[in-house]
């Protein structure tokens, strides 16, 4: 059934899950939305039931939004990953459903380079490795293969937000920067840019990969990469675990290619922190394995949980979608002396001179109209020179939605 919303901001239910930072909460709060939390993942048929009584949800990680949930919540007014990922939605049908996914892609960029820094540092002078032997008794007091990373060349595969990140942070340490990105990219401070991959391995001490998970960055770095690096040198991915592959690595480490790496991401990871973690890394000689923690501070979390209730709030009180994961953008400006009807039809010829004769013939005035689409959808959003206490408003928003390409049809006052 299509579906038509003439809901004020105060009537507005929003669950938030999985315990989202409390910044969340307290931000939709004052904006006037009522927040529901629950501190756990619920299952298919909870969400099912649940999602009922909410217009707008929020998860983390865990949750599992299924195509059954979505078909028998296509209510929904939009949905927020408060994290990184949005695999955990089935995005098309959140489209087809007329539900934005909104989530937080850079929130975390800042923790992921402090990680690298001290990584950096850390597998120059072995610490991991002494670390342990201090702990079982051993004093291990030697200069011998410890270094300065001052001085030192780090090669960035990957120039976007974390890596132009590591590339400040590291040339404040003394480093020289040298980068490869498949984008042309604006060098910040002295760093260089590279036009070929191969180069870059061939001069930095330190490569560190920043890449997302592509089928092109899929094995980006194997045995015949590997072989281009310095002997000596270290090599650290807290991008995607497909990125290299992890055979050919662990033979470099073996043979003393590599002095050493540091590893934040696998190719096969626990989804849980009760399942065992296991990789063909564990043991070697001046290898950090961290659990996927690149971006997981409290810091982080924070920033995240302020994001994406933004998303929450400009989308639900302008009709802005800039930055959903799986919809048309369009980035909104506040109106305060229209009446704006935010539209979402299947993407078919014709739709919008229908929907603009409906505006026509109810002697409506057009102030703005904005239209983006996708394969799929296509949003609509229009502003009318109408006061709220205008009928027609309410009139139009039936007609539009009684269109039989509409998918979802709102009004903001
Ligand atoms: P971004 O999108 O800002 O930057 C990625 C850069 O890689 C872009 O400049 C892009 O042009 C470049 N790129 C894409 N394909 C390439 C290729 N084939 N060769 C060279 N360059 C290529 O992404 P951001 O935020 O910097 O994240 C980078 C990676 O870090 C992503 O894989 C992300 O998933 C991962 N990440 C890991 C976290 C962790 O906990 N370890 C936390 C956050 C992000």
């Amino acid at each position: 059934m299509n579906q038509a919303k003439l809901v004020t901001i105060s009537a507005m239910r929003i669950l938030l899950t999985e315990n989202i930072h409390s910044v969340a909460q307290e931000k939709l709060i004052d904006e006037g939305f009522k927040v529901d939390l629950l501190s756990h993942a619920p299952s298919e048929d909870e969400y099912i039931q649940l999602l009922k009584k909410y217009d707008v949800l929020g998860i983390r990680s865990k949750s599992e939004i299924t195509q059954k949930i979505l078909e028998q919540n296509k209510h929904l007014m939009a949905i927020g990953a408060f994290c990184i990922g949005t695999n955990q939605i089935n995005l098309l049908e959140a489209n087809r459903a007329g539900i934005p996914v909104f989530n937080a892609p850079h929130s975390n960029t800042r923790s992921v380079a402090e990680l690298v820094i001290a990584e950096m540092i850390a597998l120059s002078r072995q610490l991991g490795d002494r670390n342990i032997l201090a702990h079982q008794g051993e004093w291990m007091k030697s200069a011998e293969g410890s270094k300065e990373v001052r001085g030192k060349t780090l090669g960035l595969v990957g120039y976007g937000h974390i890596g132009s990140q590591v590339s400040v942070l590291s040339e404040a340490m003394g480093m020289k920067v040298v980068f490869y990105d498949i984008i042309k990219k604006l060098p910040l401070g002295n760093a260089q840019s590279k036009t070929h991959l191969g180069d870059l391995l061939q001069e930095a001490d330190f490569v560190s990969l920043h890449v997302p998970e592509t089928p092109e960055t899929k094995n980006m770095i194997s045995g015949k990469e590997i072989s281009r690096m310095k002997k000596g040198s270290f090599l650290i991915n807290a991008s995607r675990g497909t990125v290299i592959v992890i055979d050919d690595l662990v033979k470099a480490l073996k043979e003393n290619h590599l002095a050493g790496c540091a590893v934040d991401v696998f190719p096969e990871e626990p989804a849980s922190n009760k399942e065992k973690f296991k990789s063909p890394l564990q043991g070697l000689k001046n290898v950090i394995l961290t659990p996927h923690i690149g971006g997981s501070t409290e810091e982080a979390q924070y920033a995240i949980g302020l994001e994406v209730a933004e998303s929450f709030r400009k989308f639900l009180r302008f009709g802005t979608t800039a930055g959903a994961v799986n919809f048309p953008n369009v980035e909104l400006a506040a109106k305060t002396d229209v009446t704006r009807i935010m539209n979402v039809h299947r993407n078919e010829p014709g739709v919008l001179g229908e929907l603009n004769g409906f505006i026509s013939a109810a002697q409506a005035n057009i102030q703005g109209q904005y239209l983006s689409t996708d394969r799929h959808i296509g949003y609509l959003v229009t502003d009318l020179e109408l006061s709220p206490s205008h009928t027609t408003a309410p009139a139009l928003v039936d007609q539009f939605q009684r269109s039989s390409r509409s998918i979802k049809t709102r009004v903001i006052f």
